[in-house]
């Protein structure tokens, strides 16, 4: 195979424990031929790592400037995803981009200018976006049993008590730039139309830093379907990850290990009755409910079964789409003006929430 030759900025928790690891899995795609770190020992380490060749880089400027590296692979602190984005795709890299994407509205959009510029190039890395439980849920949607699809719950919760740069403003930290690029990411999918309303609350509960660790976004749609995506950091007990509800079922998915899908649809085998608005007094009952409802019968089909989509992608799977487009022409899953979506949407919280608006934004060791 024609391997893509990749250099990565950054070696955390990020580029060290997930670039690194899923390239090594796409190895007959891949070759690391040159990483990046401020910290330069942790560029040196990867000899150990990859191989004693690979080219060992303190400044992000050499290795995007590396004739060996075709791929750029960002995955250093946020605030500079955007510039160093932009300086590759000059470079004529294809680039990897991490969420977020950019931490403005106004930077998205270059990055939207820049890849009409520079078609094919870059990969925004809404790795949530091949997540099983997600492409499950969305699964069911589209399969119609629900009906219509009014309103759509997407939680994740955790007891985090965070203390790492991710809960300071100034580093482009806070959940909304973390954990919210994936959900916003989710949400504008299971939207399914463009998005006319945007309502957030940002709070800050367990986390330390000046930073949020809970958000709640409501989102409406031209369709109407309503989207309530939550995270919060400081919930010792978890809710459901996915609840789905329709006019003629409902679908939810705790949030547990090994959780199963609960489905509960009206049998379509059994034609609901025409039925009118009476403007009468209901008779009174000896059952206190009965003069509350319908009396009919109404014929349910009940489901449990395990998450379990028909492909074998999940969220350490991205690469495989990014080779595939660049060596074979197949379409990128994740188009760049989704992903700028996501960034507007995350824009407009954080105007409608001024305590944690972005403050001067900081690169590391400044
Ligand atoms: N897609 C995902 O699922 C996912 C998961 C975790 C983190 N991320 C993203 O990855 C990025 C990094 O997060 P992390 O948790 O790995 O952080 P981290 O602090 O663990 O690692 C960042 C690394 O980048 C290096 N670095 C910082 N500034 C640099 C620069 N200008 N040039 C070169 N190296 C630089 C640091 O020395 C460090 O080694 C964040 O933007 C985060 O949002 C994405």
């Amino acid at each position: 195979m024609n391997k893509i030759k990749v250099g990565i900025i950054g070696l955390g928790r990020a580029g060290w424990g997930m670039h690194v690891s899923e390239l090594k899995t796409f190895s007959d795609m891949f070759e690391i031929t040159a990483v990046c770190d401020v910290d330069f020992k942790r560029a040196e380490a990867m000899k150990d790592r990859i191989s004693k060749d690979v080219r060992c880089y303190s400044k992000h400027k050499e290795l995007i400037n590396d004739p060996t590296v075709e791929l750029v692979a960002i995955a250093c602190r946020s605030v500079e995803h955007t510039s160093y984005a932009l300086e590759a795709l000059r470079a004529g890299k294809y680039v990897v981009l991490d969420k977020p994407i950019a931490l403005s509205y106004a930077d998205a959009c270059k990055l939207l200018t820049a890849s009409k510029k520079y078609p094919g190039r870059l990969f925004c890395r809404q790795n949530r976006r091949f997540e099983p439980e997600f492409n499950h849920v969305l699964q069911i949607m589209d399969s119609g049993v629900l009906g219509n699809i009014y309103m759509i719950r997407h939680s994740v919760f955790s007891y985090q008590r965070r203390n790492d740069w991710q809960t300071l403003r100034r580093f482009g930290g806070g959940q909304l730039n973390n954990w919210g690029p994936h959900l916003i990411d989710h949400a504008v999918q299971l939207m399914g139309d463009k998005i006319t309303n945007v309502d957030g609350i940002l709070r800050k509960v367990t986390a330390v830093g000046d930073a949020e660790d809970y958000f709640k976004i409501l989102l409406t749609g031209r369709n109407g379907r309503i989207v309530d995506v939550e995270f919060s950091g400081g919930a010792a007990l978890k809710s459901n990850i996915y609840e789905v509800h329709g006019d003629r079922g409902s679908l939810i998915l705790p949030s547990a290990p090994g959780a199963q899908f609960q489905l509960k649809y009206l049998d379509p085998a059994y034609p609901l009755e025409e039925i009118k608005a009476d403007p009468g007094t209901p008779a009174i009952s000896m059952n206190k409910w009965e003069p509350y409802r319908n009396p009919e019968t109404l014929h349910w089909i009940e489901k449990t079964f395990p998450v379990g989509p028909d492909n074998d992608d999940n969220i350490s799977t991205i690469y495989r789409h990014v080779y595939n487009a660049i060596r074979k022409g197949i379409p990128y899953r994740v188009k760049t003006e989704e992903a700028v979506e996501v960034v507007r949407v995350t824009e407009l919280v954080r105007q409608q929430n001024k305590k944690f608006r972005q403050s001067r934004l900081t690169r590391m060791g400044k």
